[in-house]
């Protein structure tokens, strides 16, 4: 396989593209290196390849006529990649897809990239090697090589070398260890000397686990599971984000469809699938608030109903879900019970279906914004019925959760489908 590197420097690739396995496979041919010096296309007596950006700003860009020359004269170019932070993240994915190609050319930036018509000239994939910036492309593009050229067959000398590592099967490898068997009084684990590899493999498969949940939850969701894997991952300890949530649904003050303030009646449907979330995804609590008499006891009723009454009989993890619930008159009453329940004032965050355009409103906040005040104090996450909450319970709040679907116009769904997804987003499973 060859990879055709384009650069201003390079004599950068010298020594890390010259080392270990990487310079054996050149030896053998299995990799070839094409060194293609930009700097060699450039005309006029400085040879010059950068140039000022139009518009103003700090730094240079790389110019069009040399890096055209220089990607005209590879007779092969194969896909055409371009190193750049702003690219797709590279993958253990993308490395395999590559090692199957002949040739691949890739694009080395500096100072502030390259003239941005380069991607209109050729078919140009940009890629990242992560979200930081670096001088230049190149120490991105031996990242890339390095990943790519030892998944060739032949690269690594023992084949399955490749399947076992981090990211292959969706999850982060497990540790190694090898001799002395002690070292300042820190021992080899016991079976990994057992010389039992169904013990061998079973342990590996549950440090790759505990790894991945702990370091990497989020590349769970692309690992194939077993039943077994997943009831060990449930035995494993695990921060429980939604023990600091609370949801309350605000029955007045809210808007109707005219903006007026009024106050909407108490459901059943409401307080049912409500509080199965809340039991469901491990919540504080529930709140209903409503300062009206009939609609409290109304409420009460309901709770009554499922938590001791035919309801509870019927259905006994409904009572469970109930007993997370409870009727205060307003917010305020919410605040004070989680207050006394947890020793500290909870954040509040509302919720709405539209952007908020009031003068001087804040930029919306964003899920990650409410997981992170999640990971250190109670969060009271407050809804609306009607046509959404009044300004006065708005403007106590510490932001509004960006709406769900705002980038389309048509979002109206029920309280309860947007408790749900929005309580998935913030505290849900990561596998
Ligand atoms: C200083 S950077 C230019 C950064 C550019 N102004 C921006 O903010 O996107 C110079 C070159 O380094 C390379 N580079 C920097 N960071 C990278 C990354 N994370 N992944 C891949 N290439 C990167 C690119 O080739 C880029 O053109």
């Amino acid at each position: 396989m060859n990879f055709h590197l384009v650069s201003i420097f390079p004599h950068f690739f010298e020594s890390p593209l010259g080392s270990g396995l990487m310079s054996k496979a050149v030896d053998t041919g299995l990799v070839g290196l094409d060194f293609v010096d930009v700097r060699q296309f450039a005309g006029g007596v400085y040879k010059s390849v950068d140039d000022r950006p139009f518009g103003g700003g700090p730094g240079m860009l790389l110019k069009l006529d040399p890096m055209v020359k220089a990607l005209d004269s590879i007779p092969s170019r194969g896909r055409i990649l371009m190193l750049s932070p702003r690219g797709k993240p590279f993958t253990q994915a993308q490395a395999r897809e590559l090692a199957l190609e002949d040739d691949v050319t890739l694009i080395c930036g500096r100072y502030e990239g390259i003239d941005e018509r380069l991607l209109d000239l050729y078919p140009v994939e940009l890629v990242s090697v992560g979200d930081f910036v670096l001088n230049g492309g190149e120490a991105a593009a031996v990242c890339l090589v390095e990943a790519v050229a030892r998944l060739l067959p032949g690269f690594m000398g023992h084949e399955e070398s490749g399947d076992e590592e981090s990211f292959s099967a969706g999850l982060l490898e497990y540790p190694h260890y090898t001799r002395p068997e002690e070292f300042d009084g820190l021992t080899v684990p016991e079976v990994l000397r057992s010389g039992d590899h169904g013990r061998i493999t079973a342990w590996r498969r549950e440090q790759s686990l505990t790894a991945t949940l702990r370091d990497r939850p989020d590349v769970l969701p692309t690992a194939r599971l077993t039943v077994e894997d997943i009831d060990f991952l449930r035995r494993l300890p695990r921060t429980r984000l939604g023990r600091n949530l609370y949801i309350a649904l605000c029955h007045y003050p809210v808007t109707n469809k005219f903006g007026e303030k009024v106050a909407v009646s108490v459901t059943n449907l409401d307080l049912h699938d409500m509080a199965r979330v809340a039991r469901s995804y491990g919540l504080g609590g529930f709140y209903a608030t409503t300062p009206i008499e009939d609609q409290k006891a109304l409420a009460e009723r309901l709770l009554g109903h499922w938590r001791e009454g035919a309801g509870a009989q019927a259905n006994p993890d409904r009572a469970e879900a109930f007993a997370k619930v409870k009727v205060f008159d307003d917010i305020e009453g919410a605040v004070l019970d989680i207050e006394a329940q947890t020793g500290q004032r909870p954040r509040f965050a509302a919720t709405s279906a539209r952007l908020d355009r009031r003068k001087q409103a804040q930029p919306a906040l964003t899920f990650g914004d409410v997981r992170s005040w999640l990971a250190n104090s109670p969060v009271l996450l407050i809804f609306g019925t009607g046509h959404g909450l009044a300004e006065e319970v708005l403007s106590k709040t510490d932001g509004i959760v960006r709406p769900l679907r705002y980038l389309d116009d048509y979002n109206h769904l029920s309280v309860r489908s947007a408790v749900a997804i929005i309580v998935d987003r913030l505290v849900a499973d990561e596998y």
